[in-house]
């Protein structure tokens, strides 16, 4: 386990679990919290041992609660624009090339909502309440909320949670697609941890062409994300992992991906 105080990190075989750790603020993203994500998910990128990534965040009554609003105070447009400038967290998080399962153990609100949305996969506890309530503290999302949310669940959907800053249940959050499991909360971080070991156990460079191929078809129209699709395809037949995994299935034995 190596720490840094506001995110740990325990990588167990090919999974690393990063843990979002300021319990006694609802794991509010402060400045500091988001550069060490940054920095430690750059360095999970150049860990070859590590294949896949599981965020959640410490404690049992929240994932992620917000940006750490104490830091808003007296903060100028300028201040804001230093701040939000360069690579964000969500841009890290988005463009990471290695699978990343949220798992929401509890609050995931305004910039974690964002922060989730920007993983792969979210799977929620039960507990879990989601929303996007800045527009409580006169402001608006800026980690990709009004961006992504839209495109999770629709804009009508995406208009209700943004103009009236509810909090919804994990199920509802379920229903509309905003979350991909529902776990029980005593379980969620194992049933992370499940899904990341059977995800690690595939192919690393086809997993990285399907993250590419799918961040093409939110980024691109309909033929461009075809197109870069069957460039993606050929480009796996280069792979020797491609060639281990059909020699696997010609020969009736388990695949051994090197991610190569
Ligand atoms: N930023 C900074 N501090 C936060 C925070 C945030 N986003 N969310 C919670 N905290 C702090 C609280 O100020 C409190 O600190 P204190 O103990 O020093 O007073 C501590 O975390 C516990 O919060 P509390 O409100 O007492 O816990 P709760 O379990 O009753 O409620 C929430 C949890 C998440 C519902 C509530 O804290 C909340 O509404 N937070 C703000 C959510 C938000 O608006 N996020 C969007 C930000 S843009």
């Amino acid at each position: 386990m190596s720490a840094s105080d506001n995110v740990l990190c325990d990588i167990q075989g090919r999974v690393a679990l990063v843990t979002i750790n300021r319990p006694d603020k609802r794991n509010a993203l402060d400045s500091a919290t988001r550069a060490r994500l940054i920095e430690l998910f750059d360095e999970l990128s150049a860990n070859p041992e590590v294949r896949t990534v599981v965020l959640t965040g410490a404690g049992d009554k929240a994932f992620v609660a917000g940006a750490d609003i104490s830091e808003f105070e007296g903060r100028s447009p300028i201040d804001q624009f230093r701040v939000m400038s360069g690579r964000t967290v969500f841009d890290a998080m988005e463009a990471f090339p290695k699978p990343v399962i949220a798992a929401l153990n509890g609050f995931t609100l305004g910039g974690g909502c964002e922060l989730a949305m920007a993983c792969d996969i979210r799977l929620a506890a039960d507990t879990a309440k989601l929303g996007q309530p800045e527009v409580n503290l006169g402001i608006i999302p800026g980690g990709g909320g009004t961006q992504r949310l839209p495109r999770l669940v629709g804009t009508g959907m995406a208009y209700k949670l943004l103009y009236t800053g509810d909090l919804i249940g994990a199920d509802e959050a379920l229903r509309i697609g905003l979350v991909d499991e529902v776990v029980p909360a005593a379980d969620l971080r194992a049933r992370a941890l499940a899904l990341a070991t059977a995800i690690a156990e595939k192919s690393p460079v086809a997993l990285r062409l399907i993250k590419e191929a799918i961040r093409a078809s939110i980024r691109s129209p309909l033929d461009e994300g075809l197109r870069q699709e069957r460039t993606l395809f050929g480009l796996v037949f280069a792979s020797e992992d491609k060639a281990e995994g059909v020699a696997a299935f010609m020969g009736k034995r388990r695949a051994e991906f090197k991610g190569r």
